[in-house]
């Protein structure tokens, strides 16, 4: 059915400016995207794929503030970040641009004037909290305050982190601003809503009747959202980062980010086509896909297209939206304010010319039906087993060979056998299967499909032996290299959507050029005749030592965040005085100290503790090297009941405070005293 359509408009959700992209984003979104886009070009079918940054939204204001700098300097640095890494990694956008143009602002607003002046707005005043301090209305992430279901202190207005209850910022108890510290008073304001309800019955139909083959946790998601009712939405927000609403009596407001940014997707394609961008959007042999991640299913699939229906003028609302589930890292959800990432900029710094292993692992291990984990173990399988053990190892082989028996000239055919023309039949059946896994955005099952080419043709060469016939028959040897060659081409195109940068240099070595979909499977691919470029190893091994490099950062980010949420222990239950002076601490002087044999944490301390010598043994071996503590004073417990300990009979306890990374720090007096003294 797709295949009718005259042209697809691919677009990817546009990632916030605050940040730079992460693997999560890359596997959810844009890895899958750039594929389709790629799979449709080799087919020669008219595609445009859409991208931008979204630069507007409260917690760009947020961090901006938090830095002393402007939001506009918050967005120039990340949209340049993301920009350029998105390139390098071969994301094959046609436009990348971002919602700060002059394009998008004059669109986004001509969108909304043409709503309200439909009348397709209701215009509500309602309670909003005011910092009079600020003068400025409070956004609900600006505002902190008491969950008022689990008495939380520090929830914030739109949600409390603890509970995880969605709120409002006027649910909390005690609300303070975040801006001043201030408490805000409620304020009446007016905003714009789109009456979602009013689009319910006509997006019902869309959804729930026209598009039962969008994958089951699209559907099912925006099944559940119209079951439940719609309400309408306020598309206005008071706050001075934005597109202005552009009606009268507006000052102060911007649309808010949901409005703007999927129209992001319109002012893009204009900037690309500037006279024909509507055929991309209103000519109904457009195909539109929208690649999102799950948390915007419902501004793709309910808010988008009622504003698209509201709007009218023949805008097309998408054919599909193969949102993906989320990718965890290592066994925790990814988590820009954690620092709990893989950040796409970094890892094109530490792997350098190493895009095809990052694409080809989240393809193969893509969330596309549930949320998948990323691991650098698995990374480092997946590079080393399949990419270098399977499909680099073919390759390398029949090139190899090739230049061995033939000089680096591709031979000709003398005669094909039936185990030759198996080969052919089997790849072109894998493609079939790849077209009809990547029309369905099945990535992961089409990516296997693909490196199903490069097994087959390691059983292939396994199973001819050319090294082994040389010794007898060389015409057969021809014939046999001919055929690996062969399939070495279909792999630069089957796996150009995956690995852009492997195919480049496969098809180079080969001398291929324009390749096309239908490529898969031919016998003729690589011209008998052809001289062979160097042969280059397609990927390479990756080394434990990079990979290690890649989890000590990972614990040293779980470290920091351990810190970052340290608080001292709660005050325990009161203890009366003379309780208290029963303990008898007193300073002594270390005499001796060493380790204790076959104990790690142990040390044994011989103190001069003014009496006489006592022996004691402390915990505190991995934190002192045992001579640093000789001649130190340090405070000890004099009347504990004496113990054993390995062996040792330990009399008293040493004093030490713990720090918040758990280390452990003796507790000495501040200048010398007599040893013996008492702590009082
Ligand atoms: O969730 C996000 O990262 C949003 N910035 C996505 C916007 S998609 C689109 F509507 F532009
Ligand atoms: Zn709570």
């Amino acid at each position: 059915m797709s295949k009718d359509y005259k042209r697809t408009l691919i677009t990817t959700a546009l990632p916030y400016a605050n940040g730079p992209v992460h693997i999560g984003h890359l596997a959810g979104v844009y890895v899958p995207a750039d594929i389709y886009a790629r799979y449709l070009r080799l087919n020669n079918r008219p595609v445009t794929l859409v991208g931008g940054s979204d630069e507007h939204g409260v917690p760009i204001t947020i961090k901006a503030k938090a830095e002393g700098v402007t939001p506009q300097d918050i967005v120039d640095r990340y949209h340049k970040i993301i920009k350029d890494s998105f390139e390098e990694l071969g994301i094959s956008f046609d436009v990348y641009s971002r919602t700060t143009t002059d394009i998008h602002s004059d669109t986004a607003s001509e969108f909304f004037r043409r709503l309200y002046e439909k009348g397709e707005f209701i215009e509500q005043t309602s309670q909003q909290l005011y910092d009079e301090k600020a003068n400025q209305f409070l956004a609900d992430r600006y505002v902190t305050g008491e969950c008022p279901h689990c008495h939380n202190p520090k929830a914030y207005g739109d949600q409390c982190e603890v509970c995880g209850t969605s709120l409002n910022a006027t649910d909390l108890i005690n609300p303070v601003s975040a801006i001043t510290g201030n408490t805000p008073v409620l304020r009446e304001t007016k905003h714009w809503y789109l009456p979602l309800d009013k689009w319910e019955p006509a997006l019902r139909e869309w959804i729930l009747e026209g598009h039962k083959e969008w994958k089951t946790n699209v559907y099912g998601q925006c099944k559940s959202w119209l079951d439940l009712g719609l309400q309408p939405r306020a598309v206005s927000r008071d706050l001075d980062w934005g597109v202005p609403v552009p009606v009268e009596g507006a000052e102060g407001k911007v649309l808010y980010v949901w409005f703007d940014a999927p129209i992001g997707y319109i002012s893009n394609t204009k900037e690309l086509y500037p006279d024909s961008w509507e055929t991309w959007w209103k000519d109904p042999e457009t195909r539109i896909i929208n690649f999102i991640g799950k948390d915007n299913i419902v501004f793709h699939c309910i808010v988008f297209p009622a504003m698209l229906m509201a709007y009218g003028d023949n805008y097309q609302l998408p054919d599909n939206v193969p949102a993906n589930e989320f990718l965890n890292l290592e066994g925790d959800k990814i988590s820009t304010s954690r620092n709990w990432a893989v950040w796409l900029h970094e890892y094109l710094q530490d792997f350098p010319g190493k895009q095809d292993v990052l694409r080809y692992v989240l393809t193969a291990n893509a969330p596309e039906t549930k949320d998948n984990d990323f691991t650098w173990a698995d990374f480092q399988t997946r590079n080393n087993s399949e990419l270098v053990a399977i499909l680099g190892n073919f390759v390398n082989r029949a090139v190899v060979l090739t230049h061995k028996y033939f000089e680096g000239k591709v031979p000709a055919v003398t005669e094909l056998q039936d185990i030759d023309r198996d080969v052919y039949t089997e790849m072109n059946k894998i493609r079939e299967a790849m077209s009809e896994a990547l029309e369905t955005f099945h990535f992961r099952d089409a990516l296997k499909e693909a490196m199903n080419i490069a097994r087959l043709g390691n059983k292939y060469l396994q199973e001819t032996e050319p090294w082994k016939v040389a010794k007898t028959d060389m015409a057969r040897v021809a014939t046999i290299l001919n055929t690996a060659l062969q399939i070495c081409g279909s792999i630069a195109v089957a796996f150009e959507p995956f690995t852009p940068f492997m195919s480049e240099k496969l098809a180079g070595m080969l001398k291929l050029k324009d390749l096309t979909w239908t490529m898969i499977g031919r016998d003729d691919l690589v011209a008998a005749g052809t001289e062979l470029g160097t042969a280059e190893l397609m990927f390479e091994k990756i080394e434990d030592s990079a990979i290690q490099a890649q989890i000590d950062k990972l614990q040293q980010t779980k470290r920091e965040n351990e810190l970052k949420s340290w608080k001292p222990a709660p005050q325990a239950a009161d203890v009366d005085f003379d309780t208290f002076m029963k303990a008898d601490i007193r300073v002594g002087t270390v005499l001796e100290c060493e380790k204790v044999p076959k104990a790690d944490k142990l040390l044994k301390f011989l103190i001069d503790d003014g009496m006489e010598q006592r022996t004691i043994v402390s915990g505190i071996a991995k934190y002192y090297k045992p001579e640093d503590l000789v001649g130190k004073q340090v405070c000890f417990i004099a009347n504990l009941p004496a113990r054993k300990l390995k062996g040792i009979m330990s009399q008293g306890m040493i004093l030490s405070a713990e720090d918040r990374d758990g280390k452990l720090v003796v507790i000495s007096p501040s200048a010398s005293v007599t040893p013996g003294a008492q702590v009082k």
